[in-house]
């Protein structure tokens, strides 16, 4: 059986899009969620026949919990089995992270544990570092924390810049996501 993906976004949406195209025997995105109303995300999903919703996180004030209790209810109503977070710019508080753990994943872009949080192209620059990429980990209560499920990895090139830095990143990230999403759901 097919495990029911839900995939959680807050913009344009290209990782969600890779795992919209390389849909095969293991997942199946059910349920495209937003907490930006207007992500252009969402039109991806709707085009490839998905339900796709906007959860205005704003309409909740400061309460993330109420907005993760709805978002929650969501996706248990939806049947969904793995949530995989793609480029969602909320930080998830323990609740739900503890209510879907294991069944929670995310890219990132750097090869964890190195450069957690934001910026990891600049920082890798930075850093003087010879090498980058990204990484498909299970979500736990530490922000960029959890088991890592694969990685990607590419050398920092001469002339390189933030901006082509996350240009071939992300060429890597929508190969490796739906790669793990696809070897995890059959673990499940
Ligand atoms: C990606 O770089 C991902 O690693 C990061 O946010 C970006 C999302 O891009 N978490 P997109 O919305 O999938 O195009």
């Amino acid at each position: 059986m097919k495990k029911r993906v839900a995939v959680l976004i807050s913009g344009r949406g290209s990782n969600l899009q890779a795992l919209l195209d390389a849909e095969q025997n293991a997942y199946e995105v059910a349920l495209v969620v937003s907490n930006i109303p207007n992500a252009a995300g969402l039109d991806r999903a709707r085009e490839a026949g998905v339900e796709a919703i906007a959860l205005d996180h704003k309409r909740y004030g400061q309460n993330r919990e109420a907005f993760e209790r709805d978002l929650d209810a969501l996706l248990v109503q939806r049947n969904i089995e793995i949530v995989a977070l793609a480029g969602f710019m909320r930080v998830l508080t323990p609740y739900f992270v503890r209510a879907w753990q294991g069944r929670l994943l995310n890219i990132h872009p750097s090869l964890l544990p190195k450069l957690p949080g934001t910026k990891t192209h600049e920082r890798a620059l930075a850093a003087g570092e010879s090498e980058h990429g990204c990484t498909v980990h299970l979500v736990v209560d530490e922000v960029d924390a959890g088991e890592i499920l694969g990685q990607a990895r590419m050398p920092i090139l001469p002339g390189d810049t933030p901006q082509t830095l996350a240009e071939r990143v992300l060429t890597l990230e929508h190969e490796l996501y739906p790669r793990c999403l696809a070897e995890y759901a059959q673990t499940l």
